[in-house]
């Protein structure tokens, strides 16, 4: 059987900015930032595997031969609100990538995502689908997104969260253990109110300045 994997980055560099992420005195400005580019770092990270294929290359000087990316194009899709924040930093990694969006929130009392919003490329079954999503709580938004990818045709599918809990990495390793997880910290618990102890509180108001 199929060990789930979850990959934490431990890089100075990223528990630096988590650091910064987690303090309730960073600005939105700042906060958006930081997302975008610790996104970028999962995504280098995730898209690790992916094919290279010899190509001829002309320098100013001479033919050589470099290597390109072949197979599987890829996907993103950010869970709104909060994902949307980790965007650009995936997009800078990966330009060419299609995007679509999942548009979800949390019931407060159930915990249950409830869905509002698909839009999906046609091809997914052709390609790596990211999903990203800062948090990872209880894991049913993320669950309920693969879900989604998969039903549409997808067949290589990868989580991208900034912070997660145990609870949801353990509900994304029972729901979908062939869903890879690439997160940058994992925090301790829940709390009572589903919110990741000791988290960064709700990525989605600090990303969009609402409360
Ligand atoms: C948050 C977060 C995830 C979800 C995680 O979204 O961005 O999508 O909750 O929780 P789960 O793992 O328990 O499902 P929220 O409901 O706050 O919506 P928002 O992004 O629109 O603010």
């Amino acid at each position: 059987m199929q060990q789930p994997v979850l990959q934490i980055c431990d890089h100075p560099l990223v528990q630096h900015k988590v650091a910064l992420l987690r303090d309730a005195s960073t600005s939105t400005r700042d906060f958006r930032a930081l997302s975008s580019e610790l996104a970028g770092v999962l995504a280098y990270e995730a898209t690790r595997d992916l094919e290279l294929e010899d190509v001829t290359v002309t320098t100013p000087i001479k033919d050589t031969i470099g290597r390109k990316v072949t197979g599987k194009k890829v996907g993103v899709v950010p869970i709104l609100r909060a994902g949307v924040g980790m965007l650009d930093g995936v997009l800078a990694m990966i330009p060419v990538a299609r995007v679509g969006f999942l548009g979800m929130y949390r019931d407060e009392d159930t915990l249950q995502p409830v869905s509002y919003y698909e839009k999906l490329p046609k091809d997914l079954g052709d390609r790596l689908m990211l999903i990203i999503d800062p948090m990872l709580a209880t894991g049913g938004s993320a669950s309920y997104a693969a879900q989604v990818c998969k039903d549409r045709g997808a067949h290589t599918v990868k989580l991208l969260s900034l912070i997660a809990a145990p609870e949801g990495v353990e509900r994304m390793h029972s729901d979908h253990p062939d869903v890879a997880i690439h997160i940058a910290a994992l925090d301790e618990c829940l709390n009572e109110k589903g919110f990741i102890v000791p988290g960064l509180g709700d990525a989605g108001d600090r990303l969009w300045g609402t409360r």
